[in-house]
């Protein structure tokens, strides 16, 4: 589906530059405006976050060990064929939002003067890099690292104001904690089941993720009007347009989960609790992922983008129209998600949270 096969470099690198709604994209942003930010309300909670960045415990973290290489070499070949290139595929995707991150904050650093957003994307920046170097290591392990320079140059950029910079990379940097602090700690159960070394890894990594997560949260709780009126609005778009596209393309992997020993569909739902739970921090409405129309809605997404799929592998004028007939039932089924009511809860007094999951 979204995984043509991962054979080369320069597959990885193309799969990396890949634009399809589910791929993870580049953004830039108006420098002018997040120039204009003033996080000044929330000033002592912002000096502690920075203060945290500025010790940097996780300096050492992303290094490998002479175990981590000879455990790949002892594991990679028990893989079936499947799994390989469903784990490759994972690797590319988390290596691109991780460089997607790493790109943007770099880009808003270089662009603006106002001194507390300028340092913040400095050492958000700094975690990124680190990450999405991680990652890639994994990646040329088996000779196909990406090409991090030529993505940069030629992926498409997604232009989005600032405060939609806000809603969306506060959403994956708490969805991205949640992903990987579930997989940590269903093979802190299950170390069986630990099919490569780069797992153990993710809990301190998710940290910073989490705390990425945290700058968003103050910077959006100091500039309240992003978080009320019609804003509340696109804030319920964008939960329900992470999380749906987080369902589709999990579903596309059955192998890795398996490997994991995850129910893909629990899997994303525990997720989903999780970075719902963290959200009500900054979020006035959160969508009701308990009410079975949701998960029933989500199903159907899922078969609509599957029947795109197949549509699209038949091609010619029955594949065109197959093709047209379930975007039309994925994009009514979009709408009836987002109709769907919602939970609404007062903003804490609080904003910082524990990463405590
Ligand atoms: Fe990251
Ligand atoms: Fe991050």
């Amino acid at each position: 589906m979204d995984n043509p096969g991962i054979r080369s470099s320069d597959d990885a690198t193309e799969h990396a530059r890949a634009s399809t709604l589910l791929s993870p994209r580049f953004y830039t942003t108006d420098f002018a405006a997040m120039d204009r930010l003033d996080i000044g309300s929330l000033r002592t909670e912002w000096d502690a976050l920075l203060a945290e960045y500025e010790g940097d415990n996780n300096h050492d973290h992303f290094q490998r060990t002479a175990e981590f290489n000879e455990e790949v070499a002892r594991l990679a070949p028990t893989w079936s064929p499947e799994l390989r290139q469903e784990f490759l595929a994972f690797l590319v995707s988390s290596l691109t939002s991780e460089f997607s991150g790493c790109v943007l904050y770099n880009e808003i650093q270089k662009n603006v003067t106002n001194p507390d957003i300028k340092k913040l994307m400095r050492f958000m920046a700094r975690d990124e890099s680190r990450h999405a170097g991680f990652l890639n290591q994994s990646l040329k392990d088996f000779g196909l690292g990406v090409d991090l320079g030529g993505l940069k140059r030629t992926k498409d950029y997604t232009f989005f104001k600032p405060k939609f910079i806000f809603y969306a990379t506060y959403l994956s940097e708490k969805i991205g904690y949640a992903r990987y602090i579930t997989i940590f700690r269903q093979f802190e159960r299950h170390p069986e089941l630990r099919f490569h070394p780069i797992f153990r890894w993710f809990e301190r990594w998710c940290n910073d993720e989490f705390r990425h997560g945290e700058s968003f949260a103050l910077i959006m709780r100091a500039n309240p009007e992003l978080l009320a009126g019609a804003n509340v609005l696109w804030i319920r778009f964008f939960q329900l347009a992470v999380y749906a596209t987080m369902y589709v393309r999990d579903h596309q992997r059955p192998q890795l989960n398996a490997a994991m020993g995850f129910n893909v569909t629990d899997y994303d739902f525990e997720v989903f609790r999780i970075t719902r739970d963290i959200s009500t921090q900054v979020f006035p409405q959160t969508l009701d992922i308990e009410n079975p129309a949701f998960r029933a809605g989500l199903d159907r997404l899922l078969r609509a983008a599957e029947g795109i799929a197949r549509a699209q592998a038949r091609g010619g004028v029955v594949g065109a129209l197959g093709k047209a007939g379930w975007a039309v039932v994925g994009a009514a089924t979009f709408v009836r998600l987002y109709v769907l009511p919602t939970r609404r809860q007062p903003l804490p007094a609080q904003v910082r949270m524990a990463p405590a999951w």
